[in-house]
């Protein structure tokens, strides 16, 4: 039986990582309370670094950044804005802002606070992780894709010129506070490219998520915070109990979360940085590999059906006219997933259930991607 997403406005999502656990709290309207909640989670916490994205500096990080400095327990707040965008994941980025950190005073004691989406969460995270070898960290994420992915789990990082994410750390944040009024904000584009990560969550481990997906989708659309918070709710659980089984990657299980991603990437790599999305991407990369589980006899066409009904229905891309094997394989070939030279990827088998398949023919690939131009 599936859980009715009516009921109370808030829910907390457990992710268990012994002395690093912490707590993801999904609610409507926590932004003015955000302050309060920090200090209940760091009790010592009095000096603040907020480092935001520009795009929403006003209004969140405003708020956020009010309310630390003049709640009952002030604090000293230093405040930096970040342009949107994936170039701001650089090395130079990084420099600059952990040499304002110290400009700013800041020390063991002193706590990173991410607002924005996956760049600055991962950008923000690995000042943290790398100020004086760790300082504390939260994060407000404020893109659907940031609530349901990157803000949970630990990976922060910057991109070098040709590798995405190829530096940075594992750094569990000590709170992640996610309001869905923050995502009134936020751009359709941007907001239905975070859904295609909600759809992963029901291919890869819940086929019962995926069919409430599938009679949801329009309320999801229309940004309905009961829908979105129970959505948001079922992402974080599923990342929380995979990151709690894997926290590093290190046997596998933790893979399973980039179904769809490694020909994402070569998507986004080949069609150049900015032109789709990253959850566009990814809608794009589950068809490819749903297709390709097809081709190999692990699953069958019902599944690729109802993945791409619901894709379409969040109004997704489900193909990409321009996708070209030739410029995506050798990208493909340098994915932290490639394992000595030998291409692996993330299939479903059915709705709920993926495996680790490794040491494919080049020639299935090239099919898969072919068929979904
Ligand atoms: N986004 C995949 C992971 O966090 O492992």
């Amino acid at each position: 039986m599936i859980p009715s997403p009516q009921g109370p406005p808030s829910t907390t999502v457990h992710v268990p990582l012994g002395d690093r656990s912490y707590e993801i709290d999904i609610t409507s309207g926590l932004v003015e309370h955000a302050a309060a909640r920090i200090h209940e989670v760091i009790p010592d916490l009095s000096h603040a670094i907020v480092i935001a994205d520009l795009a929403v500096d006003e209004p969140w990080a405003n708020q956020i950044c009010e309310g630390l400095s003049t709640g009952s327990q002030k604090m000293r707040v230093s405040r930096r804005t970040v342009p949107s965008g994936e170039p701001s994941k650089s090395i130079a980025e990084f420099e600059q802002l952990l040499n304002w950190v110290l400009e700013e005073g800041g020390d063991r004691r002193s706590v990173v606070v991410a607002v924005g989406g996956g760049v600055i969460g991962d950008l923000a995270g690995y000042v943290a992780a790398s100020f004086t070898r760790g300082i504390r960290f939260i994060q407000i994420p404020t893109t659907l894709l940031a609530m349901v992915d990157s803000s949970v789990g630990g990976k922060t990082g910057v991109n070098l010129p040709g590798a995405k994410n190829m530096v940075g750390a594992f750094w569990q944040p000590n709170l992640v506070l996610i309001d869905t009024e923050v995502l009134s904000t936020l751009p359709e584009r941007s907001f239905l490219s975070g859904l295609a990560e909600v759809v992963k969550y029901g291919v890869i481990d819940d086929a019962e998520f995926f069919a409430w997906l599938e009679t949801n989708s329009k309320a999801l659309i229309a940004r309905d915070s009961a829908s979105l918070r129970y959505a948001i709710q079922v992402s974080c659980q599923c990342k929380a109990r995979v990151v709690g089984e894997d926290e590093r990657e290190t046997t596998g299980r933790r893979a399973i979360l980039n179904y769809g991603h490694t020909f994402a990437h070569a998507i986004e790599a080949t069609a150049g940085y900015g032109k789709l999305l990253h959850g566009e991407a990814v809608s794009i990369g589950m068809q490819m590999a749903a297709r390709l589980a097809i081709d190999l006899g692990l699953t069958n066409e019902t599944l690729l059906q109802r993945q791409t009904d619901l894709l379409t229905a969040c109004q997704l891309p489900t193909r990409f006219p321009e996708a070209d094997p030739a410029t995506m394989l050798p990208v493909m070939m340098r994915d932290k997933k490639v394992a000595h030279g030998k291409l692996r990827f993330i299939l479903p088998t059915r709705l709920g259930k993926v495996e680790f398949v490794g040491d494919l023919e080049e020639a299935a690939v090239v099919r898969a991607i072919q068929a979904s131009r």
